[in-house]
């Protein structure tokens, strides 16, 4: 059989069974993807629809039980330095401060003492946390830990960015700054978005394309292409067209 693609991430006919004391459970089935180089793709769905499963095959932490998960043509068999994921719950080393934290990954991507220092500083700015570079994880808020935690992702600079709630924990103004942030890294940048939300409104002011997704058993429902011009201002959030494809989404998830 040829896996052969040109799509950067190629999803094909993935299920995920789970087996709890005796029953079966299908977490995933039959999941079909293309998501191509550069694309910023949303998933949206009700809670146990299998996003988080399917975030983390592609990270490759976990494996399908049938189907294939490709990226760049390849197999995901493992986690790799150019999947960068930011978990649904915040996963912090508690022993690092926030600057520690950050610098992990550069640190095992071979990043010199200076340019980790340097890229570490200016993730914090964007997130700003600049004040609690030094702090430990123990003494900051739930949205200043995922903020850590984002900075951390984005400090690598992965051509594939896996998000699973990243903004959820987050106060609506901070929320709002670090979708602009991720946009404007991803217009300057060559980069593919996966991103997952409960949250209609960032689904679709983020997305290229919303993926739909339904429960019992999780699976692709629908798909909504959002052809929205860039850059996204708060112009567009009150535009008739961001109303209708909100809608469209918002149909999708709350009728299958
Ligand atoms: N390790 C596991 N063992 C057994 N069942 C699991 C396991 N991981 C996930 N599941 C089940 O698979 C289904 C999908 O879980 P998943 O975490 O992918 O959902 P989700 O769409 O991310 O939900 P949420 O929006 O609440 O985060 C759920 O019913 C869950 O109970
Ligand atoms: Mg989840």
């Amino acid at each position: 059989m040829s896996t052969a693609t040109t799509a950067r991430i190629a999803v094909r006919d993935v299920s995920r069974h789970f087996t709890v004391g005796r029953e079966r459970f299908t977490a995933l089935d039959r999941v079909t993807l293309d998501i191509a180089d550069n694309e910023f793709v949303t998933l949206v769905g009700p809670s146990g629809c299998g996003k988080t499963t399917l975030l983390n095959i592609l990270a490759g932490l976990d494996h399908p039980t049938s189907g294939d998960a490709l990226v760049g043509g390849e197999p995901v068999r493992g986690p790799g330095p150019g999947r960068g994921v930011i978990f649904q719950q915040y996963a912090l080393f508690p022993w690092l401060t926030v600057r520690g934290n950050v610098e992990f990954g550069l640190r095992t991507a071979g990043v010199g003492r200076r340019e980790r220092r340097e890229r570490a500083e200016h993730f914090i700015r964007l997130v700003g946390l600049e004040q609690f570079a030094d702090a430990l994880p123990k003494t900051l808020s739930g949205g200043m830990k995922q903020r850590c935690a984002i900075a951390r992702a984005y400090a690598v600079n992965p051509s594939i960015l896996l998000m699973d709630e990243p903004f959820g924990a987050l106060d609506a103004l901070t929320r709002v700054r670090l979708q602009e942030q991720l946009l404007d890294t991803w217009n300057a940048e060559r980069r593919t978005v996966v991103f997952v939300t409960h949250d209609v409104d960032e689904a679709v002011f983020l997305a290229n394309r919303v993926i739909v997704m339904a429960a019992r058993p999780g699976r692709v429902f629908a798909t909504v292409d959002v052809d929205l011009p860039h850059p996204r201002t708060e112009q567009i959030r009150l535009s008739p067209e961001f109303a209708a494809l909100r809608n469209r989404v918002w149909q999708a998830v709350h009728h299958q």
